[in-house]
């Protein structure tokens, strides 16, 4: 399967764990082994949904700033720092920072790296697909986003495969609306893959988010007729395709997290907050 001029990636060194004023409110899980199950299901009244939006806004201009820093001869830990010092400048938490023990605030995932990487002292290369996945906490709530970009100049199969995968993404925001089964929506994200040969993650999925990071809902990205949940107006979900040049089939590294394709293909993946309206979906990570 064709990669970039890196070759496979390995564990690098990670910084010190960062600091957040106490002053910013944590979630309830940091320094526990898991969060609390959510019980409260996932449609929100009107004024949760605003404070949703504030923490998607949040998210969004974080991944903005991040995803346009990113340059070649920096390091992923380079990123999460200037995530890290945003989203705590803005009084949010970084979800993911003590999220059942990941040890960072942000996501950074290159090229075979499906979801889940670490920050660490991984210096990124011209023609790398870099994705980074943020959440902030603010309020009491959670916003979370994710996408993916080249690093300098990359190869036309990896252009092809970003600007495809965020088109997937689109194509399932715009199928999941109310009164429709959520299986609708990977039934349009895998049509659409399908047409270039890629491969569909399956076992990482879109997820209810808003008053608990992952709800238990859960929104898969391919043909999979059995999640038959209804979309309801005020539902708040992440739709999240991770998409690979290869197969579907993946690893993980040692560290309990990095998940990779198993062929070491390339893979991108892009996500948004979406909230459900009468007239279709809303999205709410949208840094404007
Ligand atoms: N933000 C990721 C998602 O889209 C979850 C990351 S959890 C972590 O669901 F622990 F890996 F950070
Ligand atoms: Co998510
Ligand atoms: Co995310």
């Amino acid at each position: 399967m064709p990669v970039n001029a890196r070759g496979h990636l390995v564990p690098g060194k990670l910084s010190p764990r960062r600091e957040v004023p106490a002053s910013i409110k944590k979630p309830e899980y940091v320094g526990k082994p898991a969060p609390t199950p959510h019980t409260t299901g996932d449609r929100y009244d009107q004024a949760t949904v605003a404070k949703i939006r504030a923490a998607s806004k949040l998210a969004a201009r974080a991944l903005e700033l991040i995803l346009g820093s990113a340059k070649p001869g920096m390091t992923t830990d380079d990123l999460d720092r200037i995530g890290h010092e945003f989203l705590v400048e803005n009084g949010a938490y970084p979800s993911t920072l003590g999220y059942r023990g990941f040890p960072k605030s942000i996501c950074t995932s290159l090229n075979e790296v499906v979801c889940h990487g670490i920050p660490d002292d991984t210096i990124m290369r011209d023609g790398d697909i870099l994705n980074v996945d943020i959440t902030a906490y603010i309020d009491g709530v959670h916003g979370d986003t994710n996408g993916s970009v080249i690093i300098g100049e990359g190869s036309q199969e990896a252009i092809d495969l970003v600007e495809r995968t965020k088109e997937a993404m689109h194509r399932g925001i715009r199928a999941a609306l109310p009164g429709r089964e959520v299986s609708v929506i990977g039934r349009a994200i895998e049509s659409y893959a399908k047409r270039f040969g890629y491969g569909v993650i399956r076992d990482f999925t879109g997820h209810g988010v808003g008053t608990s990071f992952h709800t238990g809902l859960i929104i898969p990205h391919y043909d999979a007729p059995e999640y038959s949940t209804v979309i309801e107006t005020g539902m708040v979900f992440t739709i999240e395709p991770m998409i690979t040049l290869g197969s579907h089939e993946w690893d993980m590294w040692e560290d309990g997290w990095t998940v990779t394709t198993k062929d070491k293909s390339l893979t991108a993946q892009f996500e948004h907050t979406i909230h459900i309206t009468e007239d279709g979906p809303e999205i709410l990570t949208e840094a404007k």
